[in-house]
């Protein structure tokens, strides 16, 4: 049998028969090399005859021969970090931390470790920084290392050897961007050494039952070759996101072969690293929301909680040419559509209008439970008319003008009770319990409008 040659990209892994300068897949340069077809495939040109007589059904796995396991998860004692894991870090288990550069990755596991540091060995290994380096974070989080050692190699066959003759209870490789394989030909945070270096790193994992984390960069749009590519290796995913300008930081889990992946933790970048938020409900909550023409607080549900936001609208007349739609943390097209229905519907001219929108506190916002808010701050801002103090709106505005129900509607309610509201505005929906709001119940726009 001939071998035929097939050229394969180095960032993405993409193949194709014919060469060319660009990748067609990913669309890099210069990326394309020969490999042969039937490199690493197993049997490949082996014919094979099926005799279903010589197979022995032993290997087949009955399900009630099987003793449940239950998992010893390891307790970090940080709350949003035990509840994010479902309960506590699994031994054995490869998770992966991904975020953007500079979100306070390397910071958050550093803060994992120094609450597992009580007898039993850690490591941690970074091709990023050097010794130097870390003990100066490790410094800053008031963190005096018992039983962590600090392994500085970016070689992955060296680390699984330290994994295996040190056997730790966690460890730590920072970045998989960083790390290569002698056995793959490619550099260090090309795809085919990622994936090759997780595969090694998962097999170290389970055979000596030590939990590893592995810290990886997404970029923006999160496609960069990377993290994305080894979401089906690994057994926890994690994001850790937010705006880098601000102190607040997501943590929400996008697989978790071990629970749930409705939880979502909240974080704060504060000088002594990250801390828990106490009332995570008003996190995105300005300070003091004041009474303002324009300005309607609003719940969002990420995950299993609720948050509280303010949304902010800015309307002033035209002084020249189109009337401008602005947003900061909201999707302009929403805007667009919900004034169209503002004028339409509810008769508000903002033919010769500007309308700027701000989501209070750095979240970007996707949540159509929030319409309603942002159609009454609209409305409010071009009156000059404020919102009854402590109300809050919630609800889905149609294209009709009707505001329909939205999900988790008694969750929302109940932040906002305990928070102090005492009016909300909200679908005209049943209800399972009794609340102290008053919930003004509304059908249509204009009805909700006549609040104003
Ligand atoms: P880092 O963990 O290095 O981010 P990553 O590993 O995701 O690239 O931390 C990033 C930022 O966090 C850095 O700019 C400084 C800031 N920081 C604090 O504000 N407080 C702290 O206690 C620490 C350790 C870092
Ligand atoms: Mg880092």
């Amino acid at each position: 049998m001939s071998e035929k040659t097939i050229f394969t990209c180095s960032a993405c892994d993409a193949q194709s028969p014919k060469w060319s300068g660009r990748c067609l897949n990913c669309g890099k340069w210069g990326t394309l090399a020969e490999t042969s077809e039937g490199q690493g495939a197993k049997g490949k040109g082996q014919k094979f005859n099926l005799d279903a007589t010589k197979f022995d059904q032993k290997k087949l796995v009955d399900f009630n021969t099987i003793a449940g396991q239950k998992f010893e998860r390891v307790k970090t004692k940080m709350a949003e970090i035990d509840q994010i894991m479902g309960g506590g870090i699994v031994p054995g288990s490869l998770i992966l931390l991904g975020g953007e550069p500079g979100i306070g990755k390397s910071t958050l596991v550093l803060q994992i470790l120094k609450q597992l540091d009580n007898g039993t060995p850690l490591l941690y290994c970074s091709g990023e920084e050097s010794a130097q380096q870390i003990k100066l974070r490790v410094d800053r989080l008031n963190y005096k290392p018992q039983n962590l050692r600090f392994f500085g190699e970016t070689n992955i066959e060296e680390v699984c050897a330290a994994i295996h003759s040190f056997k730790p209870q966690l460890a730590v490789v920072d970045s998989i961007q960083t790390v290569y394989s002698n056995e793959v030909e490619s550099e260090a945070g090309n795809v085919s050494q990622i994936r090759a270096c997780t595969v090694k790193l998962l097999e170290a994992a389970k055979t000596t039952n030590t939990a590893v984390i592995l810290v990886g960069h997404v970029t923006k749009d999160g496609t960069m070759a990377g993290p994305k590519t080894l979401e089906h290796l690994v057994d926890v995913v994690l994001y850790l996101e937010g705006d880098k300008y601000q102190g607040f930081r997501l943590l929400r889990s996008s697989k978790n072969r071990f629970g749930s992946t409705n939880e979502i933790g909240v974080l704060e970048m504060t000088e002594q690293g990250l801390e828990e938020v106490k009332n995570p409900a008003k996190s995105f909550l300005s300070a003091t929301p004041q009474n303002l023409p324009g300005s309607v607080v609003s719940c969002f549900v990420e995950g299993n909680r609720a948050f509280l936001v303010e949304v902010q609208a800015l309307v002033t007349p035209t002084i020249f040419g189109y009337p401008q739609r602005k947003t900061s943390g909201y999707d302009l097209n929403r805007l667009q559509m919900i004034s169209a229905v503002l004028f339409k519907r509810a008769s508000l001219n903002l033919n010769n209008q500007d309308i700027h929108l701000n989501i209070v506190g750095g979240f970007k916002v996707t949540e159509p439970a929030i319409d309603l808010a942002v159609a009454l701050a609209i409305t409010s801002a071009l009156r000059n008319v404020p919102l009854p103090q402590n109300t809050l709106a919630i609800g889905e505005l149609g294209l009709g003008g009707e505001i329909r129900p939205v999900q988790n509607l008694e969750k929302r309610i109940y932040e906002a009770q305990k928070l102090g509201f005492t009016n909300i505005i909200a679908p005209d929906t049943k209800l399972q319990k009794e609340y102290t709001v008053i919930i003004q119940r509304v059908k249509h726009i204009s009805e909700a409008i006549k609040s104003l």
